[in-house]
């Protein structure tokens, strides 16, 4: 439990790697905002993702393709601004990256460069191979995402569960491969049956870090707002949820609407004093 024994060091590609190697495993979980970079990383979280999930739970998008650049940029300011410790990576959105490699490098500069972020995150198998190539090949290390990639889960039928057949499992693999192959350092595996998961995650020398993808996966990763009980929506199998966050703040402003309204709030601890005389003084000065 608590902070991690390791201190404020920042986490590095080759820290993750060495967790790996070692069969320590990973903690990853999401951020948006400089509060929650400061608790997660308090917390000693070891990956912090800057997701583009920030469209659902911060900013009330009904999924995750109206996200943007400048949206993506902002949310990874502010954590950065709050992060010793963590690993923190910044998502590329929706058509930020699919359409050429120029684009895709670009993207990942400005998430990186400007952002502040430690790595760049895309989505997708062997046809986004060119584009994690290219920014690896720029110097930005690349976090790889199959199975359920939420940016194009039209295309997959829906949010469902990836690599079920034994043709949809081997082309799975193979994404996984050609990712690493092309520099990912990383993958995130979402929604794959846990055997699947376990076949990639012995092929792979880079960490493997599941959402949906059970416990062989060298680490996992959940959405902040899911495991804290704040997202309402909809709360996907694969999650634990931690608390019920969303009702302890709305039972917090409810009281202090009461307080407001019963004149329990501001009490005395809460207001500032002017000494007796100048009161005194006031009152006459206004012929009160
Ligand atoms: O954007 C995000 O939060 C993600 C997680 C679902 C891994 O990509």
């Amino acid at each position: 439990m608590s902070s991690h024994p390791e201190g404020t060091k920042k986490l590095l590609v080759a820290d993750l790697w060495k967790m790996k190697a070692e069969s320590k495993k990973i903690s990853m979980i999401t951020a948006y905002s400089y509060p929650q970079g400061l608790i997660v990383d308090e917390a000693g979280i070891d990956i912090i993702l800057v997701g583009d999930s920030l469209g659902m739970v911060e900013l009330g998008y009904e999924d995750t393709v109206p996200v943007t650049m400048e949206e993506m940029v902002m949310h990874t300011k502010a954590v950065m601004r709050a992060v010793k410790r963590a690993h923190v990576v910044g998502d590329l959105p929706f058509m930020s990256y699919n359409i050429s490699t120029e684009q895709a490098v670009t993207n990942a500069g400005i998430i990186y460069k400007e952002g502040g972020a430690d790595s760049v995150k895309l989505e997708g198998g062997q046809e986004m191979a060119d584009k994690a190539e290219a920014i690896h090949r720029a110097g930005i290390p690349i976090f790889g995402h199959i199975g359920l990639t939420p940016q194009t889960a039209a295309m997959l039928g829906g949010f469902k569960v990836q690599g079920k057949s034994t043709d949809a499992a081997k082309k799975a693999i193979d994404d996984a491969l050609a990712l690493q192959d092309a520099g990912a350092f990383a993958l995130i595996l979402e929604a794959i049956p846990q055997q699947l998961a376990q076949i990639i995650t012995e092929k792979l020398s880079i960490p493997t870090i599941g959402i949906g993808g059970g416990v062989y996966c060298d680490g996992q990763v959940l959405v902040l707002h899911d495991m804290l009980g704040l997202f309402k929506r909809f709360t996907p199998k694969f999650v634990k949820v931690y608390g019920d966050m969303y009702t302890q703040q709305l039972n917090a402003v409810k009281e202090f609407i009461d307080d407001v309204h019963e004149e329990r709030f501001p009490a005395g601890e809460h207001s500032f004093n002017m000494k007796e005389d100048a009161v005194n003084e006031l009152k006459k000065e206004l012929g009160d």
